[in-house]
């Protein structure tokens, strides 16, 4: 079977009304932090939403190339995250990342990136070296308030700092960005989220290919995606995001090269056998059930982003670390 029905990408429509494009071009890791070369390309092949965060220190590049398309900045979506070492500072960070994007307009979506603060190079829980979480999300509503982001939300949280979160939140986080796939559907979180009516986005949706044991992702090898992929004629790439996309989730794959850009916004419309097929895989054995992007994870401490996998509630942890 070749694919003849090819999926509009679907923008969503987030819990305070704002919309956002389903495909956003991931920037992590490096990514376009140096010309615009590569993000001018994406925005030829049709990319209008940006993934950065301040500690990706690539918001300028990212404001720039918008600036230099000669589209109208309203015409594309941005996304930035409040890095670690600023969640007692948050009303100047976001100001910095205001001034490095200089859109002359608010930013569309703002993510506590981590719930785990870190000051002077050090992680903290909580009191008394730094604030909650709940604490910077506080901060974040009143800039929420003051007009200069149309939606705020958070990553890498699960439904147990959700929860913790909910207790004291005004305003419910429009967005959780997690990581995401085949092997690490997280498909509890995704029906919490659902039911909270907080969207969820999948970062890393093709498995990493940067991190220890990572130089290939399992995710663009694996037989079960290789063969849907083989009857779609599209690339397993395609079909892991079509996959995501139609169960619900946004994604920020990343890449820097013009055809996989390309790809990577022409999505294919999964039978449903397929998608029970792409459901099942993280249950058909353990090596298939685990998350891949082992950037921020330290091994000897069972961190992540400062915070041990416990605290961070992630029951689904590293096995290619
Ligand atoms: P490239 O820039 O050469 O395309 P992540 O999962 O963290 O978003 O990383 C995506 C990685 O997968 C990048 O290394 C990127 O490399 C590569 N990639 C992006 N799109 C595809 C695709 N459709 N098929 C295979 N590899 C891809």
């Amino acid at each position: 079977m070749t694919s003849i029905d090819i999926m509009t990408i679907p923008t969503i429509k987030l819990n305070n009304g704002v919309t956002m494009p389903a495909v956003a071009m991931g920037s992590w890791q490096g990514t376009f932090d140096g010309s615009t070369k590569e993000l001018d390309q994406a925005i030829q092949v049709g990319y209008r939403h940006f993934d950065t965060a301040a500690l990706y220190r690539n918001e300028t590049v990212v404001g720039q190339a918008i600036r230099d398309s000669g589209l109208p900045a309203s015409d594309f979506f941005v996304t930035t995250k409040l890095g670690n070492d600023d969640h007692h500072r948050v009303a100047e960070a976001f100001q910095e990342s205001l001034d490095a994007l200089n859109l002359d307009r608010p930013i569309d979506l703002w993510l506590m990136h981590w719930p785990g603060g870190r000051k002077d190079g050090k992680s903290y829980y909580g009191p008394p070296e730094g604030p909650t979480f709940n604490e910077t999300w506080t901060d974040m509503e009143k800039v929420y308030d003051s007009g200069r982001v149309r939606a705020i939300g958070v990553s890498n949280f699960s439904i147990a700092t959700l929860e913790e979160l909910l207790k004291t939140a005004r305003i419910v986080p429009a967005v959780n960005q997690v990581e995401g796939h085949p092997y690490n559907p997280d498909d509890e979180l995704k029906a919490y989220c659902d039911k909270k009516h907080i969207h969820l986005t999948y970062y890393s949706p093709l498995g990493s290919q940067i991190g220890e044991g990572n130089s290939v992702s399992p995710i663009l090898t694996d037989p079960d995606l290789k063969e849907i992929a083989k009857a779609h004629d599209v690339s397993v790439g395609q079909i892991a995001l079509s996959w995501a996309v139609q169960r619900g989730a946004s994604v920020a794959p990343r890449s820097t090269n013009p055809d996989r850009m390309k790809q990577n916004l022409t999505l294919v419309t999964l039978t449903k056998d397929e998608v029970d097929r792409i459901d099942g895989i993280h249950k058909k054995d353990e090596s298939r059930h685990t998350r891949l992007c082992n950037v921020a994870y330290r091994k000897e401490q069972n961190t992540a982003g400062g915070w041990t996998l416990d605290r961070l509630g992630w029951d689904v942890g590293f096995k290619t670390a």
